[in-house]
């Protein structure tokens, strides 16, 4: 089926799906923190089983279509995203009742906006405060106003005050260079715990984690739960910081090999509309081949990708196939229509049901 499917397509080595899956366990339990997988980067009901069954009690979305769909395989959501305009709460409080639903904000006007979408729906909500620990994109920036919004959640009837949340997104160095990073993050994180503490207010729940730091997550003081998604297929990027190994990358993206028309190049048929236009700074391309890490792809069009053989004796002939890794995995999985998911000679074809925004209607093929 490889080698006979439609490109481009995105692949995901389903052995070391799981093997990253237990990894992230293993590392989870030894140390005593919980593993809230954030499936933005997954979007698929079968995956998200597999890790529920590997020993996730729960899982992150960001969307309320990542709510619906991930409503049917688990009865723990954090939706990490200030939840905004529409219908949007709405639907989130339409989830079935035995979802416990938390919710991440960083603003008064949010916590309204979940208090009163709450009542109407006589439904209880947890909701954590979201504190900026410093990738300057939310989150509340001092520990006096952490204090404030902590205290307005506790005084709210139908809300829980769980305590609070935080994305390290600006780490995103080698895995043994970021001592430097993990200490001002743990000054930061303990004002807002003294703050927070002094005022009665200690978070019971303490939610971050980044695939970037996983494997220090536990130098992170008072973490009781992580998010990292990407850690599930890994990417370049991942590769780059060396927070995985080329062992464990288990998605591609599938091209075929289109022109060899202009010497030192090939082009193959996943452009920026399958590999995603993410660079990674400096001129250092789009991502590279699984089996042949030297070539990368130098440069997209939407439906070409330009990979630069210059450097190797490689010569492919028109119709060959590639499987290029791209440097955010995310993104790339976003563009799918669906993964091929391999295991050994065996070939699924995987749903993608969270991807899109419209609500959710599980369809028979979604509800293997
Ligand atoms: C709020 C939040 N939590 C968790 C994650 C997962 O982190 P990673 O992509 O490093 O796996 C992200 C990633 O964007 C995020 O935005």
């Amino acid at each position: 089926m490889l080698s006979t499917c439609e490109t481009p397509v995105g692949v995901i080595d389903l052995p070391r799906v799981r093997a990253n899956i237990e990894r992230v366990v293993t590392y989870c339990s030894h140390h005593g923190i919980t593993w809230r997988p954030h499936v933005k980067t997954h979007k698929s009901l079968r995956i998200a089983r597999l890790q529920l069954q590997a020993g996730a009690p729960g899982l992150t979305v960001a969307t309320p279509r990542e709510a619906e769909v991930m409503a049917t395989v688990t009865d723990d959501l954090l939706v990490a995203y200030p939840v905004v305009g529409g219908n949007k709460l709405e639907r989130l409080m339409a989830l079935p009742n035995s979802v416990r639903l938390m919710i991440g904000l960083d603003s008064s006007e949010v916590l309204a906006m979940v208090r009163h979408a709450a009542a109407a729906a006589n439904r209880s909500v947890r909701v954590l405060v979201e504190i900026d620990a410093g990738l300057g994109r939310v989150g509340l920036q001092t520990p006096a106003e952490a204090v404030r919004l902590a205290g307005e959640i506790r005084e709210s009837p139908a809300l829980e005050y769980a305590g609070i949340m935080f994305y390290p997104g600006q780490i995103r160095s080698h895995s043994s260079t970021q001592d430097a990073d993990l200490a001002v993050l743990r000054g930061l994180l303990e004002a807002f715990y003294d703050a927070l503490g002094a005022a009665g207010l200690a978070p019971s729940l303490v939610s971050g984690g980044s695939t970037p730091t996983l494997w220090r997550s536990h130098e992170i003081p008072g973490l009781t739960e992580i998010r990292p998604g990407t850690c599930i297929f890994f990417d370049r990027e991942g590769l780059a910081i060396d927070v995985a190994g080329p062992e464990h990358l288990a998605y591609s993206v599938l091209a075929t090999v289109v022109s060899m028309a202009v010497s030192g190049q090939a082009v193959v048929d996943a452009g920026s509309k399958a590999l995603a236009k993410e660079a990674r700074g400096g001129d250092d391309g789009f991502g590279f081949l699984l089996d042949r890490p030297e070539v990368l792809v130098r440069s997209l069009s939407e439906e070409h990708g330009i990979l630069d053989i210059s450097a190797t004796d490689w010569r492919p002939a028109v119709g060959d196939r590639v499987r290029i890794v791209p440097n955010h995995v995310c993104v790339s999985v976003n563009l799918q229509d669906h993964l091929l998911a391999v295991d050994g000679e065996h070939v699924e074809r995987w749903p993608l049901e969270a991807r899109g925004r419209g609500p959710y209607e599980a369809t028979g093929e979604n509800s293997n």
